[in-house]
Parts: structure tokens; C-alpha cells; sequence
């Protein structure tokens, strides 16, 4: 693997710096549940992934594999559509690059959304989450390997990974929506293959709302960095064994699609708001 310097993560935001000859405000990380979202951008400067030195490619499906530079509620935003996972065979510490690069960029706050397994079983599909904590239990970390002391320290805290006020300013604006909003903990799992019934049993037990397969790498670059961060889960389904059926991909895919027009709705107005 290519040794991960501060040179390396400045090479690639170098690149993207030369094309957009702008400072983005807000960096959103686009997840299954926000697929047409990056069409609401205006006046979008569209970068293909492969174009970035140094950067990944994605490799699933339903991912763009774009990042989108332009505005909304008149603020400037940078948006990646399309997102890495440790299941597509990433190394953990390769995963530090989205975040890394809205960094180096000049961008003040990230917004992360994901599609998620609803644990909690008062949510139902379609329902949203504000991430407020996560649980990894992995152990492997986006941060292991050299720091770089350029993002962040060594040792770096997490208590407010999920900033409280952009909680609070994600509620306030929850007000209104025809969306189910609530605020919970999301765990972490590798995948790709979805949980077990016995795991997401685990997990209730040790109070995650719902369960996923991405964020919380991101969310912990973020933290290192001292990146105020907010995560939006939506709920595609409900977790392993709580119905009677088996989960699968095109279940998760159907439900992000009907409800990416009023979810796109929402984090617009988020992002007006913060
Ligand atoms: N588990 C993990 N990841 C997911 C799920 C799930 O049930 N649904 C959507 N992403």
C-alpha cells in the first residue's frame, strides 16, 4: 500500500483546488438513501473519482462515483456522490480520504447520510435518524497506522463526533417534514453480507437504534480532524429477524428511492440552516 502522507491526501485536494478555484462551506457524503440528490446542485463542476490522484473508486452499483462542486440555499457545497467501504476491499486507513479532502478544501461542516437496518423496532422503513453516537466493536480503525499530525493528534476524543448543534438545527428542522425524525445510535458493521438475527439481538441489547455498513469510518475522520459532522440514517428496512422474511438488497434500494424526494427536501433545508 502506498505510504498515506499529508503529501498524499494533498495531491488529490491539490487536483480538485485547480478545478474548482473555490472554498466549499459544507461537504456532503451521499449514501444509497440520496441517490438524485447531487441533481439539485447548481452550477455543478462534475469530477469524475477516477480523475483524482490518489483517489478510490467505487465499486458498488448504486454508487455515482462523482464529486460535485456548486451551490444550494446559496451556500457553496462539495458533494460526493458515491461512497468507499471497507467491504469493497479498502483498507481502513484508505477510508480517512473523503473527509481528508473536504478538509484540505476549506469546508466548515460534513453531512454524511447512509442507508441503515432499523434496529430500534418503534422505527419503521422510510423513517430517518440523526446519528447521535455510533458503536464500532471491529476494533480497526480509519486512524490506525502513522498519525498525521497536519489533520489532528494521536489520541483524539469522540464525545461530540456527532455535533450537538447540528443536531439540535437537524430537529428544529425536522419540524414540518412529513418525515418520521428521531435521533439514535448507529452501530457499525463490516459487511457486505447483512447481519444475523442473533447480532442485531446484540446490538439492541447494546443500545444501537440501527445497524450499517459505512459513516462511521468517515465519522472518525471527522473527529481527528475537528470536523463538525452531521450523520442522517435513513431506515430502509427493518433489521435481520425482526419480520418474518429474508432481507435483500433490492428491498433497501426500493424504499431509499421512494423516500430520496422528501429526504432530499429535508437535508436542503439543513443545509440552509446550518
Ligand atoms: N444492515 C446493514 N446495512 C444496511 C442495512 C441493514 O439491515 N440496510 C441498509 N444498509
Amino acid at each position: 500500500m502506498q505510504k498515506l502522507d499529508f503529501e498524499f491526501f494533498s495531491a488529490c485536494a491539490e487536483y480538485v483546488k485547480n478545478i474548482i478555484n473555490d472554498e466549499p462551506e459544507v461537504g456532503i457524503i451521499l449514501g444509497s438513501g440520496l441517490k438524485d440528490f447531487s441533481k439539485r446542485i447548481i452550477d455543478p463542476v462534475v469530477i469524475p473519482y477516477e480523475k483524482i490522484p490518489n483517489f478510490l473508486v467505487s465499486t458498488v452499483e448504486s454508487h455515482e462515483g462523482k464529486l460535485i462542486f456548486g451551490s444550494l440555499q446559496g451556500k457553496k457545497i462539495i458533494c460526493m456522490s458515491g461512497r468507499f467501504h471497507h467491504y469493497e476491499g479498502y483498507p481502513f486507513e484508505m477510508l480517512t480520504l473523503p473527509v481528508r479532502l473536504f478538509k484540505l478544501l476549506g469546508v466548515k461542516k460534513t453531512i454524511i447520510t447512509n442507508a441503515a437496518g432499523a434496529v430500534n423496532e418503534s422505527y419503521r422503513p422510510g423513517d430517518i435518524m440523526i446519528i447521535k453516537d455510533h458503536l464500532k466493536l471491529t476494533g480497526a480503525s480509519p486512524l490506525q497506522g502513522d498519525n498525521i499530525p497536519e489533520f489532528g493528534p494521536r489520541f483524539f476524543d469522540t464525545t461530540d463526533m456527532y455535533t450537538k448543534e447540528l443536531r439540535e438545527k437537524a430537529l428544529l428542522c425536522a419540524k414540518g417534514s412529513t418525515l418520521n425524525i428521531h435521533e439514535g445510535v448507529y452501530m457499525y458493521f463490516t459487511g457486505p453480507q447483512f447481519e444475523t438475527p442473533a447480532e442485531i439481538r446484540a446490538a439492541r441489547i447494546l443500545g444501537a437504534d440501527a445497524v450499517g455498513m459505512s459513516t462511521v469510518t468517515e465519522a472518525l475522520t471527522a473527529a481527528h480532524c475537528s470536523m463538525p459532522l452531521l450523520g442522517l440514517s435513513v431506515m430502509t428496512n427493518m433489521a435481520a429477524g425482526i419480520l418474518d422474511k429474508k432481507l435483500t438488497d433490492e428491498e433497501v434500494g426500493e424504499t431509499a428511492a421512494m423516500i430520496s424526494g422528501p429526504f432530499g427536501d429535508y437535508v436542503e433545508r439543513i443545509i440552509g440552516e446550518i
